[in-house]
């Protein structure tokens, strides 16, 4: 507003010649200022989704140069760093290394409505199933191939109140796919759209990820990580799905944070976000 407002001013007053002198804002700050009014309140669980739409096509214009970011920001410091040498060690080693490959985490942006930040994946690191619960994400892959399977419950009404002391959830296949970069945003919701999701990346990629609300284990919005079984090899505990319709089912079971599963915070280098 300001910024518009003297970008007007100053070539009257003579000070500029031409508006392109006066900068405009980055496509980060732009990105933050959609966010912000896309989630204006945390009292709306879910924004319109012509709201969701504009923040989607915002996002899809966002390259990895509007981010500070370039393809061999992993051929620099081997993706800030993977194990030391004594875990590439013994019979499995090769196993370990591949599962382990650190993922890391540049910080962005974030307040009690939303948070802004990327992650980037070395070839062949997994980010194991987890939910978003309650939670709209909009996932922009800036580069590289991954392949992206996601879940939604089949009755995520239960799933709030589940008493199954194994933890055992049947979930519905909704996305099971490699992208690869340029491809549009993608966008998920809390019970639609695959909320329970898991990434492995085909080559190195980085993911710009936008999170409304966030996480927080204060207000219940915990990470929750998963294994998935395949839907025949448990027997069904009722009428849940009808025969035909098991297609794409699975089970998930709730597990711990797989100690395998390593993220590094890095400093985020590109432009500013201003609040
Ligand atoms: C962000 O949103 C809040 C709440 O809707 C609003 O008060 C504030 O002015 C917005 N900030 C910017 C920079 O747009
Ligand atoms: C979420 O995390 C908080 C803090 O770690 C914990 O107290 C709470 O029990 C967790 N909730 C669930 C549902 O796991």
């Amino acid at each position: 507003m300001l910024q518009a407002f003297l970008a007007a001013l100053l070539p009257v007053l003579g000070l500029f010649s031409d508006t392109e002198e006066f900068p405009m804002p980055s496509a980060v700050q732009n990105l933050y200022e959609v966010c912000n009014e896309t989630f204006s309140s945390s009292a709306v669980p879910v924004p319109p989704q012509r709201a969701i739409q504009r923040l989607r096509s915002v996002l899809d214009t966002i390259k990895p140069v509007d981010v500070g970011l370039n393809e061999d920001v992993f051929e620099n410091d081997h993706g800030y760093g993977f194990f030391g040498p004594s875990l590439w060690r013994g019979r499995h080693s090769r196993i370990v290394a591949r599962w382990a490959a650190p993922v890391t985490y540049l910080h962005l942006y974030e307040c009690d409505r939303f948070s802004i930040g990327i992650f980037c994946l070395p070839a062949s690191a997994v980010i194991p199933f987890h939910n978003h619960p309650g939670m709209t994400v909009l996932s922009k892959l800036l580069f590289g191939s991954m392949y992206i399977k996601a879940y939604d419950w089949v009755d995520p009404i239960n799933t709030e109140t589940n008493s199954n002391p194994s933890q055992l959830r049947l979930a519905r296949l909704e996305v099971d796919n490699v992208f690869t970069s340029p491809c549009d945003t993608s966008v998920l919701y809390p019970t639609s759209g695959g909320n329970i999701h898991s990434f492995r990346a085909v080559t190195s990629c980085a993911v710009l990820d936008v999170l409304g609300p966030p996480y927080s284990d204060i207000e219940g919005r915990n990470c929750t990580y998963y294994s998935e079984y395949p839907y025949s090899s448990l027997p069904d505990d009722g009428n849940t799905i009808p025969d035909d319709d098991d297609q794409g089912c699975a089970w998930l079971e709730e597990i711990k944070r797989p100690d395998e599963f390593i993220v590094r915070g890095a400093p985020y280098k590109g432009p500013q976000i201003e609040a």
